[in-house]
């Protein structure tokens, strides 16, 4: 069972890998006005979404002890991120405050993830 939290912890990471990696293409883009949020970030979100879920789900099937808070505070913020780039999927150009704002997210649930031990 540690492999198979292993494997999603790897799904995880290549689910921030996508979105965050979305948002960092597109910098030069977000300065002029015109990044738009593409593929790759929805689906990177959607998959951090499943995979968290997934670790909650391993996590606790195996006793492991979950800090419920700091989980919480990740949800609520990719339910943020998701929501916006859900509904302005199909924008051609998003504000420069929106885009920063998903990115700045992004970066605030990692080191939320990595400095909450
Ligand atoms: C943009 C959103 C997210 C980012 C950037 C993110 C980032 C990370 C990172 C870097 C790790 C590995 C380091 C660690 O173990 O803490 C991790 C692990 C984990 N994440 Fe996320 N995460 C996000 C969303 C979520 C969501 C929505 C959930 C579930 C509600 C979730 C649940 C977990 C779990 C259960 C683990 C491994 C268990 C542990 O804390 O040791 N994550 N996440």
């Amino acid at each position: 069972m540690d492999v198979l939290i292993n494997v999603f912890v790897g799904l995880h990471i290549i689910g921030i890998a996508s979105l965050l990696g979305g948002f960092l293409t597109q910098m030069k883009a977000m300065g002029a006005g015109t990044a738009r949020f593409t593929p790759p970030m929805l689906h990177g979100a959607l998959t951090m979404l499943v995979t968290g879920i997934a670790l909650v789900g391993l996590n606790q099937a195996q006793d492991h002890t979950l800090n419920n808070v700091k989980l919480g505070i990740k949800l609520a913020i990719l339910v943020v991120i998701l929501g916006l780039v859900y509904v302005k999927r199909d924008d051609e150009k998003v504000e420069k405050a929106l885009f920063g704002a998903v990115g700045g997210l992004t970066a605030v649930n990692i080191f939320v993830a990595v400095l909450w031990t």
